[in-house]
């Protein structure tokens, strides 16, 4: 398997694109450079080809965007039918309102809804709605936001973020009642409001309403990021899943099958307050995205779309860890099947780089693709077929990795003379030779 066509884009986007890349987590160091691809031609169902013609199943999924499929064809055609009449103009196209009509029939808190265009924006919104309508300014978060300045402030990355922004958020960890208790009581009476995600765990029982009922005593509202949760776990998303209701909801990636769309949800009270906020964007009615986003939920509640997400990704998931534990690999994936997250539990952060670019490298080999310690996902064109190659593939990976693990042969195994790691900014591997 050669990457030439891929290397060769690269060298040239390192010139001109700061990073190489518009998605920091799609730099090639955080895969296996030279030894997996760069660039895509071409993307159908749950399968690339790569631009130097090589196939893979894929399991990156553009990191949540993908639900039902690349190339979806009730998506396709609904786009290409909102394109004979135009993509945006100066007066609103009907599919904002088809749009807003199905998202609120569909989202519990959903009473109304606006459109933006990526998951920042929506959780920015969100913040800025919560502070209005509250008289209210620290937020108490956890997870990933996106770039906004209101979120890079709280994040390792604040670099060029004003420092004064520091005091309007404090993170917290989830799953983790006492800790969010204890802040709550820190800041009586600033607390606009909670927000939180659902990321590699499932929240224990009684959690997600625990938040809530704290939230709510303490006069903030809670906010859930569903941007990676919303469509996939449920029509619904979490809030569905889990029977708890935020005041507010955003989402993005699933809710149009990959198209650029995000939404800012919740109570017609709350949401009522945007009418007089600064939040407005030239292609929030675009309309291709909306027309996608119409389809794929209407797909979503017609077929066992969500049903089909949790029973083949707890096979890929269930697979995964009784293969490694078969080789005795220390390797372990965790959370909603529909977005199982994966990781090596190794102590040293070098061999865990190492170890991963191994994997990466070797399943890439075997025609699977998948991201270094995020999630990897399945979608409704993943079919039974598909996971037992996908684990059939891993099955003698582990193997392979099983002795080399804590040996100097593990760095000769690897295809780049040095290993990027997901911490790092800048490109830092080097192919050994073309793999
Ligand atoms: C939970 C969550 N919220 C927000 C975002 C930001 O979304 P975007 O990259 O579309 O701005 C992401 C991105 O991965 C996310 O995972």
């Amino acid at each position: 398997m050669r990457f030439d066509r891929s290397l060769e884009l690269y060298e040239e986007a390192r010139r001109l694109i700061p990073g190489g890349s518009q998605t920091n987590s799609k730099r090639p160091q955080h895969y296996a450079y030279g030894a997996y691809p760069i660039y895509a031609k071409h993307a159908q169902g749950c399968r690339i080809e790569d631009v130097d013609g090589n196939r893979f199943i894929d399991l990156t999924m553009a990191f949540g965007p993908i639900v039902l499929g690349y190339g979806y064809p009730r998506v396709q055609e609904a786009i290409r039918r909102q394109l004979e009449h135009g993509t945006i103009a100066g007066l609103m196209f009907e599919a904002e309102v088809e749009a807003a009509r199905i998202f609120t029939e569909t989202v519990p808190c959903a009473e109304m809804v606006r459109f933006l265009k990526g998951g920042g924006e929506a959780t920015a919104a969100a913040a800025r709605i919560a502070r209005a309508f509250t008289g209210r300014e620290l937020i108490l978060n956890s997870g990933y936001r996106g770039w906004p300045d209101v979120w890079a402030a709280a994040h390792p990355l604040s670099k060029g973020v004003p420092s004064v922004l520091k005091e309007t958020i404090r993170n917290f960890p989830f799953n983790d009642i006492p800790r969010l208790d204890r802040l709550l009581n820190e800041h009586k009476s600033q607390v606009a409001a909670v927000i939180l995600e659902i990321p590699a765990v499932e929240p224990h029982d009684g959690y997600l309403q625990a938040v809530r009922d704290l939230a709510h005593k303490h006069g903030a509202l809670l906010i859930m990021d569903e941007v990676v949760t919303g469509f996939r776990l449920a029509p619904g998303g979490a809030q569905e899943r889990y029977g708890v209701i935020p005041d507010l909801a955003c989402f993005a990636k699933a809710m149009a099958n990959g198209m650029p769309v995000s939404a800012v949800a919740g109570r017609a009270d709350v949401m009522k307050v945007a009418e007089d906020l600064l939040i407005t964007v030239t292609y929030g009615g675009e309309a291709l995205s909306l027309a996608a986003c119409v389809a794929t939920v209407s797909e979503l509640r017609e077929r066992p779309v969500n049903e089909h997400l949790w029973s083949v990704g707890a096979e890929l998931r269930d697979g995964l860890n009784a293969s490694a534990q078969r080789h005795g690999v220390p390797f372990e994936s965790t959370g909603p099947a529909p977005m199982p997250l994966m990781r090596f539990d190794l102590a040293d952060k070098s061999e865990a780089d190492r170890v991963w670019t191994f994997f990466l490298q070797e399943m890439a080999a075997r025609g699977v693709l998948m991201r270094r310690g995020g999630w990897n996902l399945v979608t409704y064109s993943h079919t039974r077929e598909d996971i037992r190659i996908v684990l059939g593939a891993a099955d003698q990976v582990f193997g392979a990795l099983k002795p080399l693990l804590g040996s100097p042969q593990l760095a000769r195994a690897l295809k780049t003379t040095e290993v990027g790691s997901v911490a790092a900014g800048a490109v830092r591997s080097f192919v050994k030779e073309p793999a």
